[in-house]
C-alpha cells in the first residue's frame, strides 16, 4: 500500500522533531518511509526549512496546497486555532488527502498524530491511503449518462462559469499536484470537437530554459502590441497580460496538422478546428476554476517564434500559452473591466431573434477598444 503524508508544523520546527513524528505515524499505522509516495502541506509552508530538508532527504515529492484549497476538504478534525492562523481548519489531514489523489476522509488511515518535540515546537503528521491508479477519478466520480442534476449542483455551475476569471497573477512556487493534473487533461479530453476529430495538442513546458524563452517572446510581443495601440500604449503597457514566468504550469497550446476530418467541416474546415481547440480550453478553463487554480489564455506572440521554439512541423498551428495555478485571490470581474480598459456587452448586445440586429454593424454596443472608458 502507498500512503501519503500531510505535514503541518510551527514555524521553524526542525528536521529532526518533523522526522520523529513522521516515523511514529507510520509506525502507528504499521508502515514504514518506502511506502510514502508523497508530502502535502499548505502554501504558508512552502520555505520551511525543516520540511523541504525532510522531503529531500527522504527522496518525497513535497506539494504545497494554498489554505482555500485545503479548506474545501472536509476532514475529521477541523480546527478553528488551525483556521485562525492559516485560513484552513486543517492542514495535515487535508493536504495528505490531497496529496493522495482524494478527498475522501475515509482514506485517512492516521487522522492526526501531533507531537511536541524536545523543542518546544509541534508537528502534525497526518497519513492517507493513496488510490490505486486506475480508482483515481478522470475528471469526476459521477459519469452516469442518465445523471440528473440537483438545484445545488446547477447553482455550483452557474457559480463556476461567473467566478472563472482569466489570470495573470500566480502564487510564485506553487505546484499543481499529478491528480488534480489529470483531471485537468480529462476535462480537456471530454470537451466537444467537430467530427470528435480532437484537433488540439497540448506540450506541458517543464524545461526553465525553454519557459523563459517563450517569456522573453512573449514580453516582444506584447511591446509591439502597445506600438500598435497607438494613444492607448501607455495605458496597454501598464496592464499584466500574462503570468508566463510565475505560474505554476505552463502549457502550450498547439493545433495538430489537419487530420482531413470531413464530418462538420465540409465548408469550414479551418474555422470548426479552431472552435473545437477553443471549447477544449473552455473545459479546462472551468475545470481549473473548480479546482481553485487560475489559469490565462497568453495568446501574445509571434506564432512563427513559438513554432521555432517548440520545434512545430509543418501544418500545427501554435494557439497559446496556458498558465495554470494556484493564485493568492481571483479578480472580482475580468481585469479588464477592473482595470478600466473596456467594458462588458450586455444581454441585451448579444441576443437577438431571427434576424441580423443592424445596430451591430458598426460594433456600436462594444466599448471600442481605441479610446479610454470614462
Ligand atoms: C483566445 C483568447 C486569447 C486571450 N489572450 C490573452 C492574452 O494574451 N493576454 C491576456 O491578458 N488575456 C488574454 N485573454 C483573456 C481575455 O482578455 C479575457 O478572457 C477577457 O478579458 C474576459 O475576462 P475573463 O476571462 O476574466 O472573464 C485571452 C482570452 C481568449 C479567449
Amino acid at each position: 500500500m502507498k500512503v501519503a503524508l500531510g505535514i503541518g508544523c510551527d514555524r521553524g520546527t526542525p528536521l529532526a522533531t518533523l522526522a520523529r513524528a513522521v516515523d511514529e505515524a507510520l509506525a502507528m499505522a504499521g508502515l514504514h518511509r518506502g511506502q510514502v509516495s508523497s508530502v502535502g502541506s499548505i502554501t504558508l509552508k512552502a520555505d520551511e526549512t525543516g520540511l523541504l530538508a525532510l522531503a529531500a532527504q527522504a527522496g518525497w515529492p513535497l506539494h504545497f496546497y494554498p489554505a482555500t484549497q485545503l479548506a474545501e476538504v472536509v476532514v475529521p478534525n477541523p480546527s478553528e486555532t488551525v483556521r485562525r492562523h492559516t485560513g484552513s481548519p486543517s492542514v495535515s489531514e487535508a493536504a495528505a488527502l490531497l496529496a493522495a489523489g482524494t478527498t475522501e476522509a475515509s482514506a485517512l488511515c492516521i487522522e492526526k498524530h501531533r507531537l511536541r518535540g524536545d523543542d518546544g515546537r509541534n508537528a502534525t503528521v497526518s497519513v492517507a491511503r493513496v488510490m490505486p491508479r486506475a480508482a483515481i477519478p478522470p475528471c469526476v466520480a459521477n459519469t452516469d449518462p442518465a445523471r440528473c442534476f440537483t438545484a445545488a449542483e446547477r447553482e455550483a455551475v452557474q457559480s463556476l462559469m461567473q467566478v472563472r476569471r482569466d489570470m495573470r497573477h500566480f502564487t510564485a512556487g506553487a505546484q499543481v499536484a499529478e491528480d488534480v493534473r489529470a483531471r485537468l487533461q480529462a476535462a480537456l479530453l471530454a470537451a466537444p470537437s467537430v467530427g470528435l476529430m480532437q484537433p488540439l495538442r497540448v506540450l506541458r513546458i517543464t524545461d526553465p530554459a525553454l519557459r523563459e524563452r517563450l517569456a522573453a517572446t512573449v514580453d516582444e510581443e506584447r511591446m509591439r502590441t502597445a506600438q500598435a495601440m497607438g494613444p492607448r500604449a501607455a495605458e496597454f503597457l501598464a496592464l499584466k497580460v500574462e503570468g508566463v514566468r510565475e505560474c505554476a504550469e505552463l502549457w502550450a497550446l498547439v493545433l495538430a496538422p489537419d487530420d482531413g476530418t470531413l464530418f462538420g467541416r465540409r465548408t469550414l474546415a479551418s474555422e470548426m478546428a479552431w472552435c473545437s481547440a477553443g471549447a477544449a480550453v473552455q473545459n479546462l478553463w472551468l475545470a481549473a476554476r473548480a479546482e481553485n487554480l487560475g489559469l490565462g489564455w497568453v495568446s501574445l506572440f509571434e506564432p512563427g517564434d513559438l513554432r521555432r521554439l517548440l520545434s512545430l512541423p509543418v501544418g500545427a498551428a501554435p494557439l497559446g500559452l496556458l498558465c495554470i495555478g494556484p493564485v493568492d485571490r481571483f479578480y472580482e470581474t475580468p481585469m479588464l473591466i477592473q482595470q478600466q480598459w473596456r467594458q462588458a456587452r450586455p444581454v441585451s448586445a448579444v441576443f437577438t431573434e431571427n434576424s441580423w440586429e443592424p445596430s451591430w454593424n458598426t460594433g456600436s454596443c462594444a466599448t471600442p477598444e481605441h479610446l479610454p472608458l470614462g
